[in-house]
């Protein structure tokens, strides 16, 4: 069978991939240590749990309107008022199946072939396989882990061409743990502005942060910002709701229009109960997710200052989201059985097999020198995971 060229564009999502290869070591009794799933090892709060239930009992599993329904639109439009101060007509906001199907209702709504968007590198996987899917060029920025990864508005307008179209933000950044500072925010949007360009913010981790810093969404700016920018934000990490799948979108109403008529000829609406589900978590108040951030923070320190100790690692310690993201070039060269390791990718097939722990290679995130570890998995894992890990890193030749 002959498939559509645009299949044979894309590989499936790595992290899912080497978690599915984790799971399956499980089920055969593997002892396998997963440090590459990107989800809270937490339970969903049971309030939010508790009106899933009730959703569920009262009947409200059908149809709902495509784009959301009224109270979860409301509510994100008073979350986005209440934390970044930005006002939003329910019309604005698009609930999808999480924010992945939010970005990819935006990148169908938005790009054709031809179109360029600037991607800062290392990035979240699917960025760039979602752009492939609907014919844009991605176009990679290098940022540089000795400044913290930040974005220097001279080396992105010396990436912007006549077809560039938008850039991607990812603040707090999966897979590096960076965050931006208003200072770095402020020199994107200015180039934004000048360049015409739209700006896609991905705000998912927005909660998960560290040290004092406090979430900057590039959308408060100004009104000129926000009139160009598209939040994409969701349950999924700060509640602990990663198979709850609702995420959303928030921008200028001719685009998201644009991805509602898209997503009601695709998907329809997403799960009725998770909207309702949804609904409760974003009235939480902040006591979950700052319990959950506070021991993410403990296995932070833990994983980020064990990491450095071992031999040929070096790893920054990272302001957001839950991911440690080491440097582990000096590795190359070091052998084992298999010959020598020259990648990351080789370095995560040697610790799957010789040290039964899951990592990410950074390839897909655009890095052959970093392999990412997730850290929102229990205390006694990691220690585990780690330890292996170290005495894996003494056995290479
Ligand atoms: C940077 C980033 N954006 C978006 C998503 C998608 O989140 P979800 O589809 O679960 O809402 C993820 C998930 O890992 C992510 O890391």
């Amino acid at each position: 069978m002959k498939l559509a060229a645009r299949a044979g564009r894309i590989i499936p999502s790595p992290t899912l991939a080497i978690t599915a290869t984790a799971k399956a070591m499980a089920a055969q009794g593997i002892d396998v240590i997963d440090f590459a799933s990107g989800e809270p090892d937490f339970d969903t709060p049971e309030p939010v749990k508790a009106a899933a239930e009730a959703a569920i009992r009262a009947g409200f599993t059908k149809y709902t309107p495509s784009s959301g329904i009224d109270e979860l639109r409301t509510t994100i439009v008073e979350k986005l008022q209440a934390e970044l101060g930005l006002r939003y007509d329910p019309s604005q906001i698009l609930v999808s199946c999480g924010a992945k199907h939010s970005l990819y209702n935006l990148a169908e709504a938005l790009f054709e072939a031809g179109d360029e968007v600037l991607i800062p590198a290392p990035f979240w996987v699917s960025y760039r396989d979602q752009l492939l899917l609907n014919d844009a060029t991605p176009v990679l920025l290098e940022t540089r882990e000795d400044e913290g990864y930040a974005i220097h508005p001279d080396e992105l307008e010396r990436h912007i061409t006549p077809r560039t179209k938008a850039i991607i933000v990812n603040s707090p950044c999966n897979p590096t743990g960076a965050t931006y500072d208003r200072a770095t925010l402020e020199g994107i949007a200015t180039v934004a502005l000048r360049r015409d360009l739209v700006i896609i913010s991905d705000e998912i981790y927005d909660k998960i942060v560290y040290d004092g810093v406090r979430h900057c969404s590039i959308a408060t700016l100004g009104q000129d910002v926000a009139a160009r920018t598209v939040i994409i934000n969701g349950v999924s990490k700060a509640y602990a709701m990663t198979g709850w799948r609702i995420g959303y979108a928030a921008g200028p109403k001719s685009l998201i229009t644009a991805m509602a008529n898209i997503q009601s000829q695709s998907t329809s609406n997403p799960c009725s109960i998770s909207q309702k589900a949804a609904v409760a978590a974003l009235r939480l108040d902040d006591a979950f997710t700052a319990r959950m951030v506070a021991e993410f923070d403990r296995r932070r320190r833990v994983m980020v200052e064990r990491l450095n100790k071992m031999p040929g690692v070096s790893c920054r310690i990272p302001t957001g989201a839950f991911y440690a993201f080491p440097n582990i070039s000096r590795l190359f060269t070091r052998r084992w059985k298999r010959g020598a390791i020259t990648s990351a990718s080789d370095l995560a097939t040697y610790l799957l097999e010789e040290a039964k722990v899951a990592v990410v290679p950074g390839e897909p995130f655009g890095s052959s020198a970093h392999i990412r570890l997730s850290y929102a998995t229990g205390m006694d894992a990691i220690l585990r995971g780690l330890d292996r890990m170290e005495t894996a890193l003494q056995h290479l030749d």
